[in-house]
């Protein structure tokens, strides 16, 4: 992802999520700390999805994931999980969590096929809604 991008993510932000996060939360995921990731997929260089996360030690923490709708169901969101777990074990990292909210279906089914488990639910988290924390335990072998 870089700073060209930020319009667009918005706006597929925005389409998705009743609180979308701003430009300006992108952006500060575009510092290069070394302890950043934020990619897009392109599709005749429209942004079609993204994918945010952190690494904290040997964790890695998925923040946004998302496929703009014209685009969903075509295997970009599982394309953009793998490559971020790929990532992750290239660090070195053990874990991978994220949050989902808990009526979220189609994103927890993902999540699940690609290794993660519900291992707490953080109430009200997402205004009125619960949270499923998900964890997944990551094998370098695989990268
Ligand atoms: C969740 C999201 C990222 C998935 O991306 P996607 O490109 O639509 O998903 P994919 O095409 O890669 O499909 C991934 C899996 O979900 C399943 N899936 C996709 N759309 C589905 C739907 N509408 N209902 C049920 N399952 C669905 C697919 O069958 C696939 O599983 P499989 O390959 O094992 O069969 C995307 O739907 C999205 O952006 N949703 C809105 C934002 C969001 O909820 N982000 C996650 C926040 S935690």
């Amino acid at each position: 992802m870089t700073e060209a991008d930020l319009p667009a993510v918005a706006a597929i932000e925005r389409q998705l999520f009743p609180d979308p996060w701003s430009e300006n939360l992108f952006r500060d995921d575009l510092r290069d700390d070394g302890r950043r990731m934020a990619v897009c997929l392109r599709s005749d260089g429209a942004v079609a999805g993204y994918a945010v996360g952190w690494f904290v030690e040997d964790e890695f923490h998925l923040g946004n994931l998302a496929v703009a709708r014209e685009w969903q169901g075509r295997g970009l969101g599982k394309r953009l999980l793998a490559h971020a777990l790929d990532q992750a074990r290239s660090r070195s990292c053990r874990l991978a969590t994220l949050e989902v909210r808990a009526s979220n279906r189609t994103a927890i089914g993902l999540y699940r096929r690609s290794g993660f488990t519900e291992v707490a639910v953080r109430k009200r988290y997402y205004g009125a809604e619960d949270a499923l924390v998900m964890l997944a335990e990551l094998d370098a072998a695989r990268c």
